[in-house]
């Protein structure tokens, strides 16, 4: 295990783990100073892409966005989402993990899922890549209307199980995606590696946002997304000053000119 990972591990029960998403080198920079791990999430897909279903990002889109994230990362561990179908078995998974870490130097990847994917996970631990998990809702299966997890009893005793066993497997963190309140807690609580919630409860051992709904960038409306800043209305200002200097020949002046 890393020693950037073991760091991360070690702030359970200490302090809040800062997980945010970043697609590019100039975002990437930002967030290095603040966040402890990085996600090139397969949220691109919507988010820069505007796709109905992360289940179109392909293996490619997700190195070459890496790549680029890469440059801006010199601190946070960086991690990087397995998208759809590139982990259906253990050679699959591995060929295709293997891919991302030597194209992108990505410290670990993360796997959406429970108990189907423990073998495929116990693979790629053997072969040396870190793991993240991902439990909840679960972006690249999802079918039919958005619905918080935790509902029944049934699902909430399996996605305890599901936890209790991806950590048996050897991921470092899992990702609780919209899971109800008491459930992420007792999930949080039973487990020696962190929680990183989204939209699972302040009782997490971590939160995890994707950056452009935070600065208000991606226009979005779902209940556990805050948009704590307009960067719209700023991005806005700077054009209108563009276009009007432009229109009105102050720009380029003698000073930007060869
Ligand atoms: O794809 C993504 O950005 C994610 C986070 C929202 C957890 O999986």
């Amino acid at each position: 295990m890393s020693v950037k990972i073991k760091k991360i591990i070690l702030k359970k029960n200490k302090t809040k783990i800062i997980c945010l998403t970043s697609y590019s080198k100039n975002i990437s920079e930002i967030l290095d100073n603040y966040a402890d791990i990085i996600l090139v999430g397969d949220s691109l897909g919507s988010v820069l892409y505007s796709y109905d279903t992360t289940k179109k990002v392909k293996l490619n889109m997700m190195i070459e966005h890496s790549k680029s994230a890469r440059q801006g990362i010199k601190k946070s561990l960086m991690v990087v989402d397995m998208p759809y179908n590139t982990y259906r078995n253990k050679s699959e998974a591995l060929f295709n993990a293997k891919k991302i870490i030597k194209n992108t130097q990505a410290d670990a990847v993360k796997l959406e899922g429970g108990k189907k994917i423990i073998d495929i996970i116990k693979h790629l631990k053997k072969n040396k890549i870190s793991v993240m998990g991902h439990l909840g809702i679960l972006p690249q299966s999802q079918k039919g209307k958005f619905r918080y997890k935790g509902k029944t009893k049934q699902e909430r005793k399996n996605l305890l199980n599901d936890a209790i066993l991806l950590q048996k497997s050897g991921v470092f963190s899992i990702v609780l995606e919209c899971i109800e309140t008491t459930l992420a807690k007792k999930i949080t609580k039973e487990l020696k590696i962190p929680t990183i919630g989204i939209g699972s409860s302040v009782y997490c051992d971590g939160q995890v946002l994707v950056t452009d709904d935070l600065i208000g960038l991606n226009l979005t409306s779902i209940k556990f997304i805050k948009s704590f800043y307009n960067i719209r209305k700023h991005i806005d200002l700077a054009v209108k000053k563009f276009r009007k200097e432009v229109k009105n020949k102050i720009y380029p002046s003698k000073k930007f000119s060869y």
